[in-house]
């Protein structure tokens, strides 16, 4: 373990590398985005240096396509993998169906698109993002720029009839401009409170036009790692 880590830090270093353990030779890997995938990545690249571990990964973005590059983990594109053995991503929320809720690092749709396309998901995260129910985090949507102020409203008329606490919508910025993601898109996050019922959620925003995808991993994720700072893992 990295020396003089402090205690969130070691909990993403230690559920990242009990992940690493499901990795096994031959197998494709799905490389998720954040600071707990980054810490996983490295790790990866760790055991193909000491073991000659032999993997091929699919980056979620392209922070993490580089960083893989960096720490030796060889890629390729889904379109060349097509189909994957495991998938190993953070998440900003989990409950205790395992709903989660991602895109804080806005590689929401990427990282769907990549969990869904495997065989099993593995989200590593440290012990703060366990919750009752999902809600507290704002809920990223993944929306075109093209007349997002429109889509934004039909998402707050559409919040009206739902189970949530509050409404508020807010565009993320970048500084002055509005964030961009990997697929040139923005992301309005929605600061719920609560999320009474996030497969409904999921299913109504994914219906109004603009809108590519949430940050609702509803039925996706199979196990998560759970990391303490005091460097013991739990596995739910
Ligand atoms: C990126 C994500 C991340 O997995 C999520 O934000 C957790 O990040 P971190 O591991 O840095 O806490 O969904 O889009």
């Amino acid at each position: 373990m990295p020396a003089d880590l402090n205690p969130i830090d070691k909990a993403k270093f230690v559920a990242a590398k009990r992940a690493t353990e499901f990795v096994e030779t031959g197998m494709k890997v799905g490389l998720g985005t954040g600071s707990t995938a980054a810490w996983m990545v490295r790790c990866l690249g760790e055991r193909i240096r000491e073991e000659g571990l032999r993997v091929v990964g699919v980056p979620t973005s392209s922070r993490t396509a580089e960083l893989a590059r960096q720490v030796g983990v060889p890629i390729t594109t889904l379109d060349e993998a097509k189909w994957l053995d495991l998938t190993i991503d953070g998440a900003d929320e989990f409950d205790p169906n395992l709903a989660l809720i991602k895109g804080g690092g806005a590689a929401l749709l990427q990282e769907k698109i990549v969990a869904t396309a495997s065989d099993q998901m593995i989200v590593i995260a440290d012990a703060a993002k366990e919750v009752a129910q999902l809600g507290a985090f704002p809920l990223p949507v993944e929306v075109i720029p093209f007349g997002w102020q429109t889509t934004k409203a039909l998402i707050e008329e559409t919040l009206v009839s739902l189970d949530v606490l509050s409404r508020e919508c807010s565009l993320r910025m970048n500084g002055a401009k509005p964030l961009m993601t990997d697929e040139s898109n923005y992301i309005v996050d929605l600061h719920l409170k609560r999320i009474g019922n996030p497969r409904q959620l999921a299913l109504v925003l994914n219906q109004i036009p603009g809108v590519v995808e949430n940050g609702l991993f509803i039925d996706i994720c199979d196990i998560v790692v759970i990391g303490h700072g005091d460097g013991r893992v739990t596995v739910r």
